[in-house]
């Protein structure tokens, strides 16, 4: 039986929501988190400070408890600034993540994973978040000019001195994982995957699950392609972030629609929205520990948020499978 509100939890659902560890910290989250980059609107349009905050408390008030930010989500640390001002007051009852190793110079970001660099970022974001500690504090993406290890051996600096609570890599390949692991534990890896760019499959997932790693994934929604609300004649505004990516392009973007067809009437079934089925799917891929969506609205994480309330059914879940085979191979690329 699904229940699938869309928008409103009942405080006897928030209270049986489900937690899962980082790793074997005794940390707890949400299997969805608030991703926090749309809200420091730096590439989504028509952001407002208002809404920014809304979502933030909108997310906390549908029993999300997991935050992801970055030293770079707004050009002065807009993300992790709107977090101490929404939430300031629940810290207790939020888990924090954020990032350095990537800031802005002339509109530009630009990779650095130098050991000063990381610990001067972490004591500015505790200083903008308003807090003694980071719950999760990745490095947002190896840096080329840094040997890694370095990188690491700062991280576990700031693990060492209480800082920060755990430890994360993003946008790593599997070498590179294990190259960071062996000098500071990591407890969580963070990479992009959805129902059609499922890359880390092959490689990074597999390694994560046999060393304990959790897994925090981003664009489960591709960027809003697979919430199905975006019409197949959707024309994009020239300063839409979204443009340079292949999968809002020519025949992949057509491809995109025709499954996003494929899935609408499985989400009609379950009397829920395309997102939430997206997102269900998602958190009950085996090792995928959360799905960090982002969201700029109140409605799109309250939204976001119910897809944790309720489980697809297994032929359900049959049936995606094969649209995505159908589907076939996306053209992806990376974030950063
Ligand atoms: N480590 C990294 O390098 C890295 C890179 C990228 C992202 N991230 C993290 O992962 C998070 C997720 O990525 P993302 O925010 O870029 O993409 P996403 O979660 O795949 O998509 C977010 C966008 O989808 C739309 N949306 C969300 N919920 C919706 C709903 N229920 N119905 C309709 N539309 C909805 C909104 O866009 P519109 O309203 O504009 O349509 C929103 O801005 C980020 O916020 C960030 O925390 C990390």
């Amino acid at each position: 039986m699904l229940v699938a509100s869309v928008c409103h939890i009942d405080l006897e659902t928030l209270m049986t929501l489900p937690l899962r560890e980082i790793a074997d910290t005794g940390i707890r989250v949400t299997p969805i988190a608030l991703g926090c980059w749309p809200i420091a609107g730096v590439t989504s349009l028509n952001v407002t400070e208002a809404n920014s905050l809304a979502t933030l408390q909108a997310a906390v008030d549908s029993g999300i408890n997991f935050l992801d930010s970055a030293y770079c989500y707004g050009l002065h640390g807009e993300s992790d600034l709107l977090i101490a001002r929404a939430l300031g007051h629940r810290r207790d009852e939020l888990v924090i993540a954020t990032k350095g190793g990537i800031h802005w110079e002339n509109g530009i970001q630009v990779k650095d994973g130098r050991s000063e660099t990381l610990l001067r970022q972490c004591d500015e974001s505790l200083t903008r978040l308003n807090t003694d500690r980071i719950d999760l504090f990745y490095l947002h993406a190896p840096d080329p000019k840094t040997p890694l290890a370095e990188s690491a051996a700062a991280m576990k600096q700031l693990l060492d001195a209480g800082k920060i609570r755990s430890v994360g890599l993003s946008n790593a390949s599997r070498e590179q994982l294990a190259e960071f692991h062996a000098v500071c534990p990591l407890a969580a890896y963070q990479p992009h995957y959805n129902m059609l760019q499922r890359e880390i499959e092959a490689s990074q997932l597999p390694w994560c699950v046999e060393h304990g790693v959790s897994v925090m994934i981003y664009w489960p929604l591709m960027k809003g392609l697979l919430a199905g609300k975006l019409p197949r004649d959707f024309h994009f505004d020239p300063k839409d972030g979204r443009r340079k990516y292949p999968m809002f392009q020519g025949d992949e973007w057509q491809k995109n629609q025709d499954f996003l067809d494929a899935l609408r009437p499985i989400a009609l079934e379950a009397e829920t929205t395309v997102a939430q089925v997206v997102l269900n799917w998602t958190i009950q891929r085996a090792g995928i520990t959360v799905a960090l969506c982002g969201a700029k609205r109140p409605e799109q994480i309250q939204d976001n948020a119910a897809a944790m309330t309720w489980s697809l059914a297994p032929d359900q879940i049959a049936r995606i499978d094969q649209a995505i085979a159908a589907r076939g191979p996306v053209v992806s690329r990376a974030a950063v």
